[in-house]
């Protein structure tokens, strides 16, 4: 068995390659990644040697280097993506760069060579908002940022390539991950490494906006799950049943580092703010997966994980112009 994953080397992927590597001992994996900001060779130097595993530089929007990686693989799993929404509304040509003419080239070479499963990696942000109530796989989709209207366009063009060639296609949508390896522009990370150095933590708006963090782990398990029991043109939602309200996270960010709340700041909003995501996952938990990891448990491991791991993050801010500039660019005013 062979199988690609794109966009390996960035938080969800990298978790993913390494939990194939050690509990498929008779898989291979090819991980092909554009090493944009967000994806780092360090997260996977561990399985640098193994002979088991393959690293391809590319861009899955380049379909010779998508037809190399492809090459002699039954499954593919793509989460290479333009991820971060405050980016998204500094710019989103890009986004729609790789979050949909880049899907499009991976569908076209699995279905040229006839790939077993094909998983994409889609997001709870295209149903949008929802004030009461869950969203099931039957809900509208509603996407309200740039990020979330790109992924809702590589969501809708695998169902297409399901409904009209047959390729056999598994899409999932995921609430907010959260765990080992994540970049330090999302809440959670950004705000355990601020606080570590005594940096303000800068809540957007009334911070009561709604999040469902899903261990990384339990997501990366579900998607395992998926490949070897999910339905070909089935869309399925994967929740960790932890919503939570910002302020709520950020405090118990803090408690766990035994700093105090005054280095929260109120600052101003993300335009168009998404209030609340809610993710009703019958459909997976009927198929027979759960998530294992309560909040408490995997915050406290994602906390420790980076002040154990200052290798990893201290390079990212202290030497990486591009988060420096980005920073700068986010938080300069709001800070101010
Ligand atoms: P990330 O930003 O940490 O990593 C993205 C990876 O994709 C990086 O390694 C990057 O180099 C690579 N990449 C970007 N453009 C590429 C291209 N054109 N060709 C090849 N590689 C490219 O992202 P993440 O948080 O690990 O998210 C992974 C996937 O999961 C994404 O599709 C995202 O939309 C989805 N998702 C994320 C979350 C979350 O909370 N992080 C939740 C639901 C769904
Ligand atoms: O819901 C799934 C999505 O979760 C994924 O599809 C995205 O790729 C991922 O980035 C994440 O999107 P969010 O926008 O929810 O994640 P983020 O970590 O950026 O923000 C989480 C919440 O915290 C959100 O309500 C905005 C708020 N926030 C975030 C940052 C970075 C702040 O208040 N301050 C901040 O500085």
């Amino acid at each position: 068995m062979r199988i690609l994953v794109t966009g390996g080397c960035g938080f969800i992927g990298s978790n993913f390659v390494r939990l194939i590597l050690s509990e498929r001992p008779d898989w291979e994996v090819v991980n092909l990644d554009k090493l944009t900001y967000a994806g780092r060779l360090e997260n996977l130097q561990d399985m640098a040697d193994n002979p088991r595993y393959r690293f391809i530089h590319g861009d899955i929007c380049d379909p010779q280097a998508v037809a190399e990686a492809m090459r002699g693989c039954q499954f593919a799993v793509n989460f290479a993506a333009e991820t971060h929404v405050d980016r998204s509304l500094l710019g989103a040509s890009h986004f729609i760069d790789t979050d949909v003419k880049g899907v499009l080239v991976l569908l076209e070479e699995a279905r040229r060579v006839g790939l077993a499963r094909f998983i994409q990696i889609s997001t709870d942000e295209v149903y949008g908002s929802i004030e009461q109530g869950s969203f099931t796989e039957e809900s509208v989709l509603n996407p309200r940022n740039p990020y979330a209207a790109s992924k809702a366009g590589g969501d809708r063009m695998a169902y297409a390539y399901w409904a009209t060639y047959g390729v056999p296609v598994i899409i999932t949508r995921a609430s907010n991950n959260y765990g080992p390896y994540q970049y330090p522009e999302k809440l959670i990370p950004l705000f355990v490494t601020n606080a570590l150095r005594d940096e303000p933590l800068p809540l957007y708006g009334d911070g009561r906006n709604v999040r469902d963090w899903l261990f990384v782990e339990d997501h990366c398990r579900a998607l395992l799950f998926l490949l070897e029991h999910g339905q070909p043109g089935e869309v399925y939602n994967i929740a960790g049943g932890n919503e939570r309200e910002n302020i709520e996270v950020t405090r118990a960010v803090l408690r766990l580092l035994g700093k105090p709340e005054s280095l929260i700041r109120f600052v101003a909003d993300r335009p168009g703010h998404d209030r609340r995501y809610s993710l009703d996952a019958s459909k997976l938990h009927r198929l027979g997966w759960q998530p294992q990891v309560p909040f408490e448990v995997g915050l406290e491991r994602t906390v420790r994980w980076y002040v154990d791991n200052r290798w990893w993050w201290e390079p990212i801010k202290d030497h990486d112009g591009e988060f420096r500039r980005y920073y700068e660019l986010q938080y300069g005013a709001r800070l101010a």
